[in-house]
Formats: C-alpha cells, structure tokens, sequence
C-alpha cells in the first residue's frame, strides 16, 4: 500500500502522454480495468489486517477517483484537438449553400387574387374588405333580405349562439364600403365566404370577387362592358359573353353572366356542358334599398355590382376539375403552381 502515491503519479504521466484517444481508452483500461493496476490494489485488501482495511480502502478509492478525473479531462483536451485539426484541414465550405431548402410559392388561389386585383387596380378600382364574421344586418337586412326573406333559405348559413354569423357572400361589403366612404366609389372585394355545403364543385368555405360602382351615371351597359373587358383581360383571349335575366334581392334588374367556355371556346365540350357557356358570375343594378340603407342617396346615384367566384375562375385559368384540390394543402398539386 505505501506505493500507491508512486502508482498514482505513474498512471497520471500515462494518461498526459497518451496521444489520442484510441490511447487514452487503453490506459484507462490498463489502470482502471478489470484486471487494471489499481483494481488489483482494492483486491490486495483481503490480505490486510481487518483493521486496516477502511483505511486503505478509502485511499484507493480516492486514487481510483483523483485518476478517473484526470482521464476525462484529458479525453476532452483531445476531443477539442481532433475538432481543431479538421476545421482547419478546411475541407468545410461554409459558402456552399444548405441541402435542403424548399422554396416555397403562392397558393393558386392567391395567385388568381392577386391577378384580379391587378387587373381591376387598372382600371380604378380600389380594393374593399370587410370582416369574415359579419351580423345579419350587413350580410342580410341592408342587401334588402328582411327576416324570413326567401332568399336566406338558399344560403345555407352557419351562426354563431350570439346571433352573428360567417358571411355567405362578400355582398356585406358593398355596406361596409359605401356607409364608410359614400358614393361614388368603385371598389372590388376578394374574401373568403362560408356556406354549410361540400361536395366536388362545393367546398365550405370558398372565395367571391365583390364589385361595386356607385356613381351619377352608372348603367347596365358600364357593368357588362367592364366584367367583358376583365373576362377577356384575366383569360388573355377574346371571348363571347352574354347575360342571362335572374333575381337578387340587392340588385333590379338582376342577371348571371356566361362567358363562351374557355376549353371549346364555344364549340361544346365536357366542362360547358355541352353548351358552349360557363357561368361565372351573378350582377345587377343596385337596388335602390341597398343604396338607401347604406346612406346614400337612392334619388342621385346608381350603381352595379357583381359577384363571382374566385376558386372557379382560377380551376378554369388553370384547368383544374375539382375544386377540392385547392384546400387540400397537397403539395405535390400545390407545386405545379410554384412562381417566384
Ligand atoms: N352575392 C351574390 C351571391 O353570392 C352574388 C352577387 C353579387 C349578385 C353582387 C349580384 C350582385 O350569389
């Protein structure tokens, strides 16, 4: 036992001289193993007298712990060196760019908005918002549908217990726009609208283009020759166009409007229905108690406006058949649409 101070100082030279750490592992083995010079010490004690074994026991223990410190700071030494030595090797090019990254893009959807928005920017109108949570009054009262109006049954509409609702149309902005910035005005509104309805051409929750002219001077004729020049305009190509008689509570006279079908360009085919016609939008005149309710003066101003679906012009500018494609967030449909 008097020679464990030497052993301890034999084990530590081992220890600073070991070069890297497959040497260092062999040291640790060769004084800390199974068999190491220090286990063999501890194994030593039977042979003392019981008296003296606490003792020595301690001192080897505080050996075996003093060694085992030495060696793991010593395993961090080499550590830090071997991580010096390949950073300076300098095989890292920190100026290669990361594996891995995904640029994203727009949603097709966004994308058809925004060209729309452009479009109209254009031609002087500005763009109008409102919120997605609407009360009856804007979504219903002020677009001349008093309660138990026939028309609420067709809009399927989901209510909150207060009362409010999520607006099924973007028509509550033409109130909102007009009580906040009075006629004349021209304004589009893209949002999104909710009506309890799913099925391949129906998703609940969906986009409509809102647009509305209030002016002196506003007629039919300024409404067809404005949504004519946007149709050909967005689809980049002269197309038939014709409006069909129809009813809205917030616009007199009322009609929908057909393009000739972008995929036959009037001939007939699968997508048209065989009728050479898609519909793409309902319009009218303001009706007078829209313009009324919203302050304006029925008696000076006139206006139009027209409602389409933005998720239908962008399936038929895109040639996709199923609208639920769009909100299936399916990246592998989602990129084909990628534009930076
Ligand atoms: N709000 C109507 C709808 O959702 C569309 C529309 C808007 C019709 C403006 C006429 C004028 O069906």
């Amino acid at each position: 036992m008097s020679d464990l101070d030497r052993l301890l100082d034999q084990a530590r030279r081992e220890v600073a001289e070991s070069a890297d750490l497959a040497a260092l592992e062999e040291t640790r083995v060769r004084w800390l193993g199974r068999k190491g010079a220090l286990t063999e010490q501890l194994k030593a004690l039977g042979a003392l007298a019981p008296s003296e074994r606490p003792a020595a026991g301690q001192r080897i223990n505080a050996a075996k712990d003093a060694l085992q410190a030495a060696l793991e700071a010593r395993r961090a030494e080499l550590e830090r060196a071997e991580d010096e030595r390949r950073l300076a090797s300098g095989r890292l090019d920190v100026t290669l760019p990361g594996r891995g990254e995904e640029r994203g893009g727009l949603h097709p959807v966004t994308l058809t908005r925004l060209r729309i928005e452009s479009l109209f920017r254009r031609a002087g109108f500005d763009i109008a918002a409102g919120p997605e949570v609407e009360d009856d009054f804007h979504n219903f009262e002020a677009l001349n549908i008093p309660p138990n109006h026939p028309a609420r049954a067709m809009h399927d509409t989901f209510y909150f217990a207060d009362g409010r609702l999520l607006r099924t149309h973007t028509s509550p902005v033409q109130i909102r726009a007009l009580l906040a910035r009075g006629a004349p005005l021209s304004v589009i509104a893209p949002g999104r609208v909710y009506r309890c309805d799913s099925d391949i051409t129906h998703s609940p929750m969906f986009h409509q283009l809102e647009g509305l002219v209030v002016g002196e001077q506003v007629s039919f004729a300024n409404l067809k020759a404005i949504l004519h020049g946007f149709v050909e305009a967005f689809f980049e190509r002269p197309l038939g166009m014709r409006l069909r008689p129809s009813y809205f509570p917030f616009t007199e006279p009322s009609a929908e409007v057909d393009m000739s079908c972008v995929f036959c360009l009037g001939k007939g085919c699968r997508v048209c229905k065989h009728t050479g016609w898609l519909e793409i939008a309902g319009c009218g005149m303001v009706h007078p108690n829209v313009l009324t309710a919203s302050g304006v003066d029925a008696e000076r101003f006139t206006g139009y406006a027209f409602g389409a679906g933005i998720d239908r012009l962008a399936m038929l500018r895109y040639g996709v058949n199923d609208l639920r494609l769009f909100f299936e967030s399916d990246l592998r449909f989602l990129e084909q649409f990628a534009t930076f």
